[in-house]
């Protein structure tokens, strides 16, 4: 692949855990738990590649809606996950981000985004965005909230992006959903006005590097003009 082609920004919506256990016969939260382990095998692959940018879907604002029992799970899942990470995030070089309305989250797991963005704060080679209680109207809402706050009465769009959750987050070059769903479920609106979207019906359990590798080849042979001619 020619690196001039490479993506910048990767964002993953990883879709398809329950419908991955429940093929097995098991319950959901099983198809969470190998879900990670496949998050953890992209985000290497990413780095290895020379993503700059992988932003990973992680938990909606709308996934409030689940039982209790699955959020809770989900929560548990993630604090394990940055724990155990931590290591293999510097190792690789790769800093950590949590994006989302985080201050709504239980404060075990607030604490355990900022002490993992706190050691891998000096990492480089990339950034993994993991949006949690993330929702794209959301971010929009409450970068207007806080900008207003600051006594700003006009927008433009560079004032909107200072108050995104990540200012820096470039914008979306490729988007991949699993799962066969053909929809963006609220994620990264403002960054994806012009992304490229490619689906695949394998859920995120079963999702494999080769197949990301797939994905970025598939990208690379796009013509992108933003509105402009060729
Ligand atoms: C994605 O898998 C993970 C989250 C949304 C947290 P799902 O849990 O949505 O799996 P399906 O879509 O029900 O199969
Ligand atoms: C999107 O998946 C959110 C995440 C992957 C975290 P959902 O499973 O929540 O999306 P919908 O409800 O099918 O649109
Ligand atoms: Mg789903």
């Amino acid at each position: 692949m020619k690196r001039t082609n490479l993506p910048i920004h990767v964002g993953i919506i990883m879709d398809g855990n329950g419908r991955w256990a429940r093929k097995r016969g098991l319950p959901r939260i099983e198809g969470h738990r190998e879900g990670a382990k496949v998050t953890e095998r992209i985000v290497v692959a990413a780095k290895e590649m020379g993503i700059k940018y992988l932003s990973l879907y992680a938990f909606s604002t709308e996934n409030w809606r689940r039982p209790k029992e699955e959020v809770e799970f989900l929560f548990n899942l993630m604090y394990e996950y940055v724990k155990e990470k931590l290591q293999l995030f510097l190792e690789n070089d790769v800093k950590f981000r949590a994006m989302g309305r985080l201050w709504e989250l239980p404060d075990y797991l607030q604490e355990g985004f900022k002490l993992i963005e706190e050691k891998t704060a000096h990492c480089r080679s990339m950034t993994a965005v993991f949006a949690v209680n993330y929702g794209g109207k959301q971010e929009i809402i409450d970068a207007v909230n806080r900008a207003v706050a600051d006594g700003i009465k006009e927008f433009d769009e560079s004032t909107i992006r200072k108050y995104l959750y990540i200012p820096e987050l470039p914008d979306l070059d490729l988007l991949i959903r699993t799962s066969g769903e053909l929809r963006i479920s609220n994620f990264l609106l403002w960054q994806s006005a012009y992304t490229e979207l490619w689906f695949t019906e394998t859920l995120w359990p079963d999702f494999t590097v080769d197949e990301f590798r797939v994905a970025l080849e598939d990208f690379s042979r796009r013509e992108r003009r933003f509105g402009g001619i060729k």
